[in-house]
């Protein structure tokens, strides 16, 4: 199984970026830490970190045909972006959402989520062990099908 990891904006500041709520990880431990995760479950994990909306929109494109899977951490754009939804949505491939804070007991605004309507699953505040657990469950579900959304 393939799975892309995208994320977002900010994410290559981890580690300089508030500490206290983000850790003191950088973003290339994070993909180490993706890479050996996606290695001990069998699976191949490509990892993208752009802070545009629009190159978030093309890598999703882009991952019809070469993946069988989407994780993705959209950052500050899961709050507010229609257009990475309607990417999910147009590729359907099977995605899961991941923050690494937990989302829903921070600021109000952080509650709304528009791409974790394309998403089978949000995996929130576990930290980058959140990363892990979203391949699991997309390995868990199979490679076979188009993502079906429960909401
Ligand atoms: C985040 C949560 C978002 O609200 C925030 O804008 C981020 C990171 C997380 O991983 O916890 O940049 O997606």
């Amino acid at each position: 199984m393939r799975i892309i990891i995208i994320n977002g904006p900010n994410l290559n500041m981890l580690g300089i970026r508030e500490p206290e709520i983000y850790g003191r990880e950088s973003y290339d431990d994070l993909v180490k830490y993706i890479e050996r995760s996606a290695m001990e479950m069998g699976v191949e994990a490509e990892c993208f970190q752009s802070n545009h909306e629009g190159e978030l929109v093309t890598l999703i494109q882009r991952a019809l045909g070469r993946a069988d899977a989407i994780v993705i951490n959209p950052a500050a754009y899961t709050h507010t972006s229609v257009a990475i939804l309607d990417a999910l949505k147009a590729v359907g491939l099977p995605a899961v959402e991941v923050h690494l804070s937990d989302v829903n007991a921070r600021e109000e605004f952080r509650r709304v989520s528009y791409s974790s309507l394309a998403c089978v699953a949000v995996v929130a505040g576990k930290g980058f062990a959140g990363y892990r657990e979203a391949m699991e469950l997309l390995l868990a579900r199979g490679s076979d099908s188009r993502s079906s959304p429960a909401r």
